[in-house]
């Protein structure tokens, strides 16, 4: 083969190759815009459905606290389910533009001392009458004397809202639901607390230990599942301590319960 001949080829190849990079690396560029546009629309949509929900609440209230004159009890029972409706909802919808923001890294920590226990005290009163209307027995233990945290209040009550709201969900009537907070063992960088939501629900199979802290992944996709929710809850719990510098993880099996837990790392306020 001809000297010429091997150059010819190898200028032609290179050609192609160039041509190949330019049409990628259009490609990427659309895609990227095409992402941000997505995260941009999903943000302002949530945003956009809050108020009218907020207002359809806030006035399903005013009936029920007997403002505008007092309903009977049959009206009231159908204004609740309204207003259980509405906060479900404005729920979900808090879970996409959270998600939202979170892809369009958004996302910074807002740090104040605070101690756990404060924190789970407001997780149980906001989920107090799910677990009563469940029947659940909902136990909380904090090991005395922890230290306060240096974290984001929001988050934290986010993540255990989260985990204690899955708890609530996958627990037949009659179970048991409980939160512990203890000292975890100390990594190279310091103490940490390790905070555990327990349940004796229906549990999760090993092999979808991975898939429930995928975004949207939920073990039971199916459309006649009996729970309803976004499948962020988790993903978006890992992204919050995964900001503190702290690990969550699942420990369950099928049929045997659940026992998700997680570390943040004790910091002290400058
Ligand atoms: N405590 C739990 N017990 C059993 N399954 C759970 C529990 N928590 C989460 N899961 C499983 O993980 C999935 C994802 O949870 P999550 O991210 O909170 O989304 P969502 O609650 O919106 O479905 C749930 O749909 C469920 O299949
Ligand atoms: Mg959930």
């Amino acid at each position: 083969m001809s000297r010429a001949y091997i150059d010819d080829v190898s200028a032609e190849r290179l050609a192609l190759l160039q041509e190949q990079n330019l049409e990628l690396s259009r490609l990427v560029a659309e895609l990227r815009n095409e992402a941000a546009l997505r995260t941009q629309f999903l943000s302002n949509i949530s945003h956009d459905l809050r108020t009218p929900l907020t207002a359809i609440i806030t006035h399903g209230e005013i009936l029920r606290d007997g403002i505008l004159g007092e309903l009977t009890l049959r009206q009231k029972d159908s204004v609740g389910g309204i207003i259980g409706g509405g906060r479900q909802l404005l729920d979900m919808i808090g879970e996409i533009l959270t998600y939202a923001r979170g892809a369009a890294h958004q996302l910074t920590l807002t740090r104040t001392e605070f101690s756990i226990a404060s924190a789970v005290e407001q997780v149980c009163t906001l989920n107090e009458s799910l677990v009563a209307k469940k029947k659940l027995d909902l136990t909380v233990n904090i090991e005395e004397g922890l230290p306060p945290l240096y974290a984001d209040r929001d988050k934290i009550a986010h993540i255990l809202g989260n985990l204690l709201g899955n708890a609530i969900d996958f627990t037949l009537p009659g179970g048991r639901v409980w939160i512990t907070c203890s000292r975890g063992a100390p990594t190279e960088r310091g103490h940490v607390l390790l905070i555990e939501v327990g349940d004796t629900g229906i549990g999760i199979a090993p092999e979808h230990h991975d898939l429930v802290f995928r975004e949207f992944a939920q073990v039971d996709a199916s459309a006649s599942r009996q729970h309803h929710g976004t499948g962020l809850g988790l993903a978006i719990a890992r992204k919050f301590v995964e900001l503190h510098d702290g690990r969550l993880w699942v420990e369950s099996s099928r049929g045997k319960g659940s026992r998700f837990f997680f570390t943040i790392p004790v910091r002290s306020a400058p």
